[in-house]
């Protein structure tokens, strides 16, 4: 069976295409390295062993997009492609909408096209806004998003959906992210956030290596047991194998189903930089910040049914994410460049 991984250049993409090499999927790579470099590329064939093809187009592209399917035979498809910081995403809202959602209706269009009924999405936790509680399930309301970024991935849900609702031959698994970090174990990619990044763990990591002067923790008034944000951090590994599972469902079912990726366990702000330090034995300095606009006390998931349906769940553990995450930062301190 041979898997398209639209934007599989990227951090998430890029330990997913390994994963799905490892069980025995022919796989396809394009991205447009908006957001990735080729050198992403080469090493992940290299741990992968695997020459697969990989097309430098943009998603967008529908000629071009067209012409991969002609060439390659796609029976199935992960659409990871998409802009995805939350605050340029403010800034610059037209360009989200556009990026992330012609891409899909592309996508969708060139799929059709080519009797390809099989497609994973990227979603996020971010779907669900701010919870009424804690762990989230799956039928918790979702569309209350508070930023277009979020809007983004709400609205691509729906169209999905709607795609699925109108071909019954169709299988869409809406895959709804928590919060993704580590590396590779070999260190050799890793997540490579172009500037200051916005995220906790890479911000640790580069403070770590002495990039960054100190880590601010927004906010230590929040209702949690230390006062510092609450969120579901999960291994990329184990997010990538929650792929592999997600497609062996898709291949047998049609309809639309979602799940969450997360380990159903959360850690504080406070608690992520402790086990960093315990981890790598290298000083993270910090102090407390005032609360971010637009987060949350808490978020993480609960995480049964993706156990239950899929037969899938996170298996690393909080050490793990910490030393693959420095391994990745140590050896590269300017990510791939
Ligand atoms: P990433 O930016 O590293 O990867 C996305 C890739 O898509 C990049 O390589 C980029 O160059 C490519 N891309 C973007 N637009 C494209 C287009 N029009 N055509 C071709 N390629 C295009 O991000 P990631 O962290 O690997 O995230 C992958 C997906 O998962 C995204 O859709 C993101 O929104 C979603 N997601 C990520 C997180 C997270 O914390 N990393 C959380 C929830 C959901
Ligand atoms: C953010 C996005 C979310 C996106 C997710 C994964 C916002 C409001 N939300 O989620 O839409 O899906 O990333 O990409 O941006 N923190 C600090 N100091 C820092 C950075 C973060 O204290 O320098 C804290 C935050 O306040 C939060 C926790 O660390 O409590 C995690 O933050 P982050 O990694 O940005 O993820 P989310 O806020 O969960």
């Amino acid at each position: 069976m041979k898997v398209l991984l639209t934007g599989g250049a990227g951090y998430i993409g890029s330990h997913t295409a390994i994963e799905f090499i490892k069980a025995g999927y022919d796989i396809v790579v394009a991205d447009n390295f908006s957001n990735s470099k080729p050198e992403a590329v080469r090493r992940t064939r290299e741990l992968a062993g695997v020459d697969f093809p990989f097309y430098n187009i943009d998603v967008c592209d529908k000629e071009k997009l067209d012409a991969l399917f002609s060439a390659e035979g796609i029976d199935a498809v992960v659409h990871f492609a998409g802009l995805k910081a939350v605050g340029e995403s403010c800034q610059k809202p037209l360009e989200y909408y556009k990026n992330n959602i012609d891409s899909t209706l592309v996508l969708l269009e060139v799929m059709k096209a080519h009797g390809t009924k099989r497609i994973i999405f990227s979603s996020s936790a971010t779907v669900y806004g701010a919870p009424d509680t804690v762990p989230i399930k799956e039928t918790a309301p979702v569309g209350r998003c508070t930023n277009p970024y979020g809007r983004t991935k709400y609205f691509i849900e729906q169209i999905l959906g709607d795609a699925a609702v109108a071909d019954g031959d169709m299988s869409v698994v809406l895959l709804r992210y928590f919060n993704p970090v580590g590396a590779h174990e070999s260190g050799r990619i890793g997540e490579d956030p172009a500037g200051i990044p916005n995220n906790l763990m890479p911000f640790i990591s580069q403070t770590a290596v002495g990039k960054r002067k100190e880590l601010s923790v927004f906010g230590n008034d929040y209702p949690t047991p230390d006062g510092t944000g609450v969120r579901d951090y999960i291994h990329v590994v184990d997010l990538a194998r929650g792929h592999v599972a997600a497609m062996g469902y898709a291949a047998a079912h049609t309809g639309v189903e979602v799940f969450n990726l997360g380990t159903g366990v959360g850690y504080s702000v406070l608690d992520m930089v402790k086990a960093f330090i315990k981890s790598t034995d290298v000083n993270v300095p910090y102090k407390f910040a005032p609360r971010r606009s637009g987060d949350i006390a808490e978020c993480y998931a609960d995480a049964t049914k993706a156990k239950e349906i899929l037969g899938w769940q996170a298996e690393k553990t909080l050490e793990d994410m910490c030393r693959d995450t420095w391994k990745w930062q140590s050896a590269n301190p300017n990510g791939y460049n």
